[in-house]
């Protein structure tokens, strides 16, 4: 998963990895060399007294130190910018990706995770990257090398290493094998705690209206000790891994001495060996070190590949057809026999339903909460597809038109106003990034909102939190509408959002609308009675069936369940 991903993204990268690998080689071989110029100093000019050889060899030993510098730093440079960049494409992709997402696939991951997913988890791959680029290609080089070197310094000296390179190998078997099951289950605590803490912090309100601060503090805490446990148990294991392996090489050291020396002294090794020899086994043990960080990081790196590359693999559950039919913008919606069930649940929201809406007229849907008002208005966008019957807007079924191009068409202002940070102005544009001042104060106008705005600082200009906190509900439900008007779509969906507007408001608005939407579909939702009445046709919902159509007038007569309605809100003197 993790080689699978890395590869797709770092192929724009392929020359910087190449130049990168050879600046690597170069640097790893001038190490390399560096100890035994060392040992002929020593052997050929301080032990033979030969100042000339020493200064010459001297000046050479500089010059090489200089130039491996240079590449060093050049590739730790390179290093970090190509896993930086890769860690962008990747964090371009996953957000490129969510945005086709459905309701149902972004539920399906849970919005906490989907953020955790395209922020930390991406952040372990850099970070990885970023020390798996140099230390892949200069470990085996260094190790390698350095052993061959040091059975070149001393044959007899490097029958040490058939002992030290086991244990060090061995022992970081052992580490890998305890840590790997742990990094997986501490990407999912942070999900857990990404999760609480943006429940708590959008709650926030609910929660203190409730006096649940304690118990949802303790919930947090909970989330957090799991995630602080399993990182520490995680770090326990590191912590002993550094001592350990800097005991190995001590040791090590002081074997090559110890016998190193008998050597020298017996004459059977020149001095200059020795010191060679000592580096040498340093620089393997420190590139087994290295590839000990490297091969900690892969089991953590692969585990947020996989994360990732469940969401880049995700098929969104609505997608495009493959040939996409552009039907004539009429504005016509038919439903015919349609029948939904939310994914997972066997129980059918809307059941058989077969209703159409023509352009220059006003629907009305009315019916009790949980009857399925929402679901059959979100079902027109495509938001959801049927589980029987089909959709069709503008003759077409939906499913084969592209997304964007029936989105165009529809005006939807949903039950729970959405508003963006920005400003007015902006939240308006939303709908058409061209439309004039004057055409965002006549939308204003028509959905009753022109007062407040224009009472608000800056008019158009006046700012607006995150989520439209700073204006009231229903002041950001017709916000909300005015941005639907000025898209001019030809079907227009209402749902349910004349609810937080008071009975006077409410049917100045209706006025308004009626102007400006002649020749468009209109499909209002409503709760109350008041607001549909005038309505050129009403259609009763009932626990997911249609159980009434016409208008108001024919309905008090033919409809019990509307009538129900009616008494029950404007009371029995209503009817006659
Ligand atoms: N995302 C969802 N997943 C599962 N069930 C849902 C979902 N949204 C709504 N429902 C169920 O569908 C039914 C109809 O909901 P809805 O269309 O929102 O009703 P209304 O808008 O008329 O109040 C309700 O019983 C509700 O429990
Ligand atoms: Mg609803």
């Amino acid at each position: 998963m993790l080689i699978r991903l890395l590869r797709t993204h770092l192929r724009p990268y392929r020359t910087q990895v190449l130049i990168l690998s050879a600046l690597l080689v170069a640097q790893t071989v001038g190490n390399l060399y560096l100890p035994n110029l060392n040992a002929d100093i020593i052997n050929d000019g301080v032990v033979a007294g030969n100042l000339h050889y020493i200064i010459r060899t001297g000046v050479w030993m500089i010059l090489l130190t200089f130039a491996i510098g240079i590449f060093a730093v050049i590739a730790v440079y390179l290093a970090s910018r190509v896993s930086m960049a890769t860690g962008a494409d990747m964090r371009q992709a996953v957000f490129a990706r969510v945005q086709s997402f459905s309701a149902r696939d972004v539920n399906h991951f849970g919005t906490a995770s989907l953020i955790t997913r395209n922020t930390n988890d991406i952040q372990q791959i850099q970070l990885f990257l970023q020390m798996a680029l140099t230390m892949m290609v200069i470990a085996p080089i260094m190790s390698v090398g350095g052993i061959v070197m040091a059975i070149h310094e001393g044959t007899k000296l490097s029958t040490l290493l058939l002992v030290s390179i086991p244990v060090m190998t061995a022992f970081i078997g052992v580490v890998m094998v305890r840590v790997i099951p742990q990094f997986r289950s501490m990407q999912t605590k942070i999900d857990r705690i990404n999760q609480v803490l943006r429940e708590q912090i959008t709650g926030v309100r609910v929660i203190r209206a409730f006096v649940r601060r304690e118990s949802e503090a303790e919930r947090f805490a909970r989330a957090n000790a799991d995630l602080t446990g399993t990182a520490l148990r995680v770090n326990r294991i590191f912590a002993l891994t550094m001592p350990v392996m800097m005991v190995i090489l001590n040791l090590s050291s002081v074997a090559v001495i110890w016998f190193g020396g008998r050597f020298v002294s017996e004459g059977s090794m020149p001095i200059g060996n020795l010191t060679a020899f000592l580096t040498y086994i340093l620089q393997i043990l420190t590139s087994v070190m290295m590839a000990v960080m490297v091969t900690i990081l892969v089991p953590r790196a692969a585990a947020s590949a996989e994360r990732i590359a469940e969401v880049l693999d995700t098929v969104p559950a609505i997608a495009d057809p493959t040939s996409p039919i552009t039907p004539v913008p009429t504005g016509s919606v038919h439903l015919t026999n349609v029948s939904f069930a939310y994914p997972g649940s066997e129980r059918p929201v809307l059941d058989a339903i077969t209703v159409a809406f023509e352009p220059g007229m006003t629907s009305a849907i009315i019916g009790g909460t949980g009857s399925g008002k929402t679901t059959l208005v979100s079902l027109i966008p495509r938001l959801f597809d049927v589980t029987a019957g089909a959709v069709e807007v503008n003759g077409v079924d939906v499913r084969d038109q592209r997304q964007e191009e029936l989105w165009a068409g529809i005006g939807l202002v949903p039950q729970t106003a959405f508003l963006f940070s920005g400003t007015v102005a902006t939240n308006l544009r939303f709908a058409r990034r061209d439309a004039t001042d004057a055409e965002l104060w006549r939308a204003l106008e028509v959905a009753q909102a022109r007062d407040f705005v224009a009472a608000m600082p800056g008019g158009l200009d006046a700012p607006i939190d995150q989520g439209g906190t700073n204006v009231s509900g229903g002041q950001r439900q017709r916000l909300a509408i005015a941005r639907a008007l000025i898209k001019r779509p030809r079907i227009y969906l209402f749902d349910d959002c004349f609810s937080a507007l008071d009975a006077a408001t409410d049917t100045r608005l209706r006025e308004a609308l009626v102007s400006e939407t002649t020749d468009a579909t209109v499909i209002i939702v409503a709760q109350r009675v008041s607001t549909i009445m005038h309505a050129d046709r009403v259609i009763v919902l009932d626990d997911g069936l249609v159980v009434g159509v016409g208008t108001h007038d024919e309905l008090v007569k033919s409809c019990e369940s509307y009538r129900e309605i009616v008494i029950s809100q404007l009371g029995e003197g209503a009817l006659r």
